[in-house]
């Protein structure tokens, strides 16, 4: 029972490695294509923020269980870049931590800005905490009934 795992997020490759993490653990909680899909998106936009904006870290993935019992899964990613000026404007599609981008930079930055708004979409809570050396985003998803 692959109940807790983590790995380093230093660089591209390792965004595939968390993947391939989660994907053992929620198989083995027995969540549905559809969540574990939601979930390596969930993993995927938080390992490219490191590697994009907090510079290095890693993930940790573990499953947990609510007050009511049901299973669910809490993904814990740290890095040591700078911590958000705006997590508001952070979490909202088209804009970084500072407010709305302008469009004209899309595609020269690459990015749409959805990441973390994919995030919020496909979690149950997001929470950003210090962490020693940097700071931790910590996201928790339970399974459908
Ligand atoms: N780990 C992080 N450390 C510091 N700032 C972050 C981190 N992750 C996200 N941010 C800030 O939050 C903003 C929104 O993040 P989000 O993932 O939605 O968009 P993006 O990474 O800029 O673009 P995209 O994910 O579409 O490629 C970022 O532009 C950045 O300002
Ligand atoms: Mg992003």
């Amino acid at each position: 029972m692959n109940a807790q795992t983590s790995c380093v997020v230093h660089d591209p490759l390792d965004v595939f490695e968390a993947r391939r993490c989660l994907g053992r653990v929620v198989r083995d909680l027995g969540f549905g294509r559809i969540e574990g899909a939601e979930l390596a998106i969930v993993v995927t936009e938080l390992a490219w923020n490191i590697l994009k904006h907090g510079v290095r870290g890693r993930i940790d993935i573990r499953a947990i269980e609510s007050s009511t019992r049901r299973q669910g899964v809490e993904v814990v990613a740290r890095d040591e870049g700078p911590g958000f000026v705006d997590l508001r404007s952070a979490l909202i599609d088209g804009c970084d931590d500072r407010g709305p981008i302008d469009p004209s930079r899309m595609v020269a930055r690459r990015g749409l800005a959805s990441g973390l708004g994919a995030v919020v979409r496909f979690t149950d809570s997001l929470a950003v905490e210090d962490d020693p050396g940097g700071k931790r985003i910590v996201v928790t998803r339970y399974r459908r009934r």
